[in-house]
């Protein structure tokens, strides 16, 4: 069975590193560079599973993509060049292909079917194909098309004004993208603000979008151009790190160029109310995004409560900040975190049930978690189930485990780091 065996440290970990880059931000790339005229070149681009599935997409539709490592080159003839798919897509393990293909695949005159693993096949995707059928599309799957696969005939949108139910940047994204191909100005009403990099980005591809507060605002039928674009690291992978550093005694580690946005760094927020010795360094601005460096050191850490509007700015680091928060002093709890139940997982349930298994006292509740802190974690055998951010929590877990973790399923951390283990070992003295 794949499995790694992963031994407690007596070392702390010192030293720098730079994360791979952001996942959301590299499919933008892929996305906005197809559907743009003209090359556009994308470095430190993020070559992990999910990100390679929005590329085979848009090759699929004829669009020259060359990858070289993490430098890509797309020779992108617009909208209008893009030929239908013969075969049905394959978006393996990735949420926000799916969502996001959807959003341009409903604008163009194709019939299209998608398909992804079983993990992908168990999550909602009427949240988008609602709202795009308002606007004309056709789609049907399982479920009255609430799940894949999906089959898609798009072409000849009207625009909407949409107001989503749930706080996700994938959805507010695939409305967005099917506006940019609809006749009329469409609209997105937001209840909170989710991760922006879709507005940023459409704005560095020659786009006009307008953004006044929560609400929205895209023209149908703009012309983009290709531009160059650096992507930033992720933060959802420093997170990581982040947390690592905190927890290892003696521990000092600083990640280099990674993405600042706002609409992200809820994790530093958070951090910063636990304790945790944190410093973002040498900010600035790049492809409207904010880019910087932050540096860590261990920290004597205390419970909090964590809800409302930081959530959507932090949804992908809960796993890792329930980690923190075993070692803290109190209780941490978790709240308006619902969403987790869609993920790769039931990051509610395989969050608790892991922590649980590695000696953790924490319990689950209908919208988060309530973790009680100053534990001793133990060692166990324990299952990523595929979800690549339970693989890398738990090997996060096993530096401070009393014994040696085996950590079955490990090759799914592909998905968003495909570097992790050499970054952990890049920092171990
Ligand atoms: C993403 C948005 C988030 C996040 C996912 C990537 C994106 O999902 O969890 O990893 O790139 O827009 P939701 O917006 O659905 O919460």
């Amino acid at each position: 069975m794949d499995q790694k065996v992963l031994h407690p440290i007596s070392s702390i970990l010192e030293g720098e590193i730079i994360v791979p880059g952001d996942k959301s931000i590299s499919h933008r790339a892929i996305i906005f560079g197809a559907l743009a005229h003209g090359v556009t070149k994308i470095t430190h681009f993020l070559d992990g599973e999910d990100c390679m599935r929005t590329i085979h997409a848009f090759q699929a539709m004829g669009v020259p993509i060359e990858k070289n490592k993490n430098n890509v080159i797309i020779k992108g003839a617009g909208m209008d060049a893009l030929q239908e798919p013969l075969v049905p897509i394959d978006l393996g393990n990735s949420g926000t292909t799916a969502r996001l293909l959807l959003g341009v695949l409903a604008g163009l005159p194709f019939h299209v079917t998608l398909f992804g693993d079983e993990s992908l096949t168990k999550r909602p995707m009427d949240r988008v194909a609602i709202p795009l059928k308002r606007m004309g599309a056709k789609l049907d799957g399982r479920e009255a098309g609430k799940y894949l696969p999906l089959a898609v005939r798009g072409g000849a949108l009207q625009s909407i004004t949409f107001e989503p139910v749930v706080k996700s940047a994938q959805v507010k994204s695939a409305i967005l993208l099917a506006g940019l191909l609809a006749t009329g100005t469409t609209k997105v009403i937001e209840k909170t603000t989710t991760r922006n990099h879709t507005e940023n980005m459409l704005q560095a591809f020659g786009g006009k979008i307008s953004v006044d507060g929560t609400k929205i605002t895209v023209e149908g039928n703009q012309k983009l151009t290709g531009t160059d674009i650096q992507v930033p690291g992720d933060i959802s992978s420093a997170a990581f790190f982040l947390v690592a550093a905190a927890i290892v005694p003696g521990s000092h580690v600083t990640i280099r160029d990674v993405g600042l946005n706002d609409t992200r760094t809820g994790i530093i927020t958070v951090l910063e109310q636990m304790g945790v010795e944190i410093e973002v360094i040498e900010e600035r601005h790049i492809g409207g995004e904010t880019i910087g460096s932050i540096t860590v050191r261990a920290s004597s850490i205390k419970g909090i409560e964590i809800g409302g509007d930081i959530i959507p700015r932090m949804i992908d680091e809960i796993p890792i900040v329930a980690l923190l928060a075993t070692q803290a002093n109190g209780k941490t709890i978790i709240r308006d975190a619902e969403e987790l139940r869609f993920k790769e997982t039931d990051r509610i349930a395989t969050v608790v049930n892991t922590l649980k298994a590695l000696g953790a006292s924490i319990c689950a509740t209908d919208d988060g978690m309530i973790i009680e802190g100053n534990t001793q974690l133990t060692g166990a055998t324990v299952d990523s189930h595929g979800d690549h951010r339970i693989g890398m929590m738990i090997a996060i877990a096993s530096l401070i485990t009393k014994e040696k973790v085996t950590l079955t399923n490990p090759s799914c951390i592909n998905i968003s780091y495909p570097t992790f283990f050499e970054d952990i070992s890049k920092i171990l003295n």
